[in-house]
């Protein structure tokens, strides 16, 4: 089975990554996909609450201590056919600081699952585990709020992402790898260190290196996916934001949907349900169920004018809905 890995991560905590990655997945798992969602925020576990699930099951801790295990084994069957999960660290502690090489297995193991979509949750911000997570796919989602902070903190994600797939694409034990990290340590008069910079820095030493490296970061294409939305109004900033991306970050990225503020996430988070599942005619299943379709027919390929696309789109349902109260 061809397997699609969707890697959820964010900036700022908070945003809706957990209560997406277990609805998508459930929504992906209805549309008759095989499909595993699995907790890989080490430390802040809570992706069982969001499946209606208990907090019991052997996961990825019990994985990495047992030589031998199977992460397969580990696959937790759900009351949703075609659905199964994976759980995260509740019976190991400090697992979120796990040794490289044990990442490395982690990942490894990760590919190899059988199944049709990978859904993994991660934890909020840049340490390097969740940046390595990110980066097992081409296509990574990123989900935020429209808020400053939020915004803020994904180009923060964003560049901590490129540096360290530049750092990674580096040949090992160089000369050139062992000084990467000295651009980082800037003195306080010294302008902050931007993905071109550290590209130039790499070129002057080594420009066939820089090269790949380059394409190496250009070949990300992550997709953004908008969550608590109170007015479509709110993504007039995509053309703005696109153009960071572009220019400050040499960064293509899709705007890949857009979910509404909706009070029935809070119901489903208080009675530990699934929101699918408690209340599935909710205006946020909806959607889910759309971005579903949108991810079963588009998550493989890059999108075009998806900055005017997702702003029209969103507005139109918001305007059919608004109407709809109306009369
Ligand atoms: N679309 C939404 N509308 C209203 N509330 C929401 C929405 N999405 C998420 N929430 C609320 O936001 C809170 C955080 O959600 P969630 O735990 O999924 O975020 P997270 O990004 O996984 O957080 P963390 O970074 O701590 O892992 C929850 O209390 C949830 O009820
Ligand atoms: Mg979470």
């Amino acid at each position: 089975m061809e397997i699609s890995i969707i890697p959820i991560a964010s900036g700022k905590g908070g945003v809706g990554k957990s209560f997406l990655a277990a609805n998508l997945a459930i929504a992906l798992a209805k549309q008759g996909k095989q499909v595993i969602v699995a907790d890989l925020d080490f430390g802040g576990s809570n992706l069982h609450t969001c499946l209606g699930l208990n907090n019991i099951y052997p996961g990825i801790g019990d994985f990495l201590r047992a030589r031998n295990a199977k992460l397969k084994d580990l696959l937790v069957t759900t009351d949703e056919q075609n659905l199964k999960f994976l759980a995260g660290d509740v019976r190991s502690p400090f697992l979120a600081n796990m040794h490289h090489s044990q990442k490395m297995r982690l990942i490894y193991n990760l590919k190899q699952l059988d199944c049709e979509y990978l859904i993994l949750d991660l934890g909020s911000g840049s340490a390097y585990n969740t940046l390595d997570y990110f980066g097992m796919e081409q296509f990574g989602m990123i989900v935020t709020t429209t808020e400053h902070t939020s915004i803020m903190n994904m180009l923060t994600f964003f560049k901590h992402f490129a540096f360290r797939v530049i750092e990674r694409s580096l040949p090992k034990n160089t000369f050139l790898e062992q000084n990467l990290r000295k651009s980082y340590n800037l003195s306080v008069n010294e302008e902050i260190l931007t993905v071109r910079g550290l590209l130039d820095e790499i070129s002057v030493i080594d420009p066939a290196v820089a090269q790949q490296a380059e394409q190496k970061w250009l070949s990300y294409r992550p997709r953004i996916v908008f969550n608590k939305c109170k007015d479509p109004n709110e993504l007039n900033l995509l053309f703005v934001l696109e153009n960071k991306l572009k220019h400050n970050l040499m960064l293509q990225a899709d705007f890949f949907g857009c979910l509404p503020d909706d009070p029935s996430v809070s119901i489903s988070f208080q009675q530990r349900e699934a929101l699918n599942k408690l209340i599935p005619s909710a205006e946020i299943a909806e959607d889910i169920n759309l971005l579903a379709d949108r991810i079963i027919r588009l998550w493989k390929q890059p999108l075009r004018n998806s900055s005017s696309l997702l702003l029209n789109n969103t507005k139109n349902i918001f305007e059919k809905r608004h109407k709809g109260l109306e009369n």
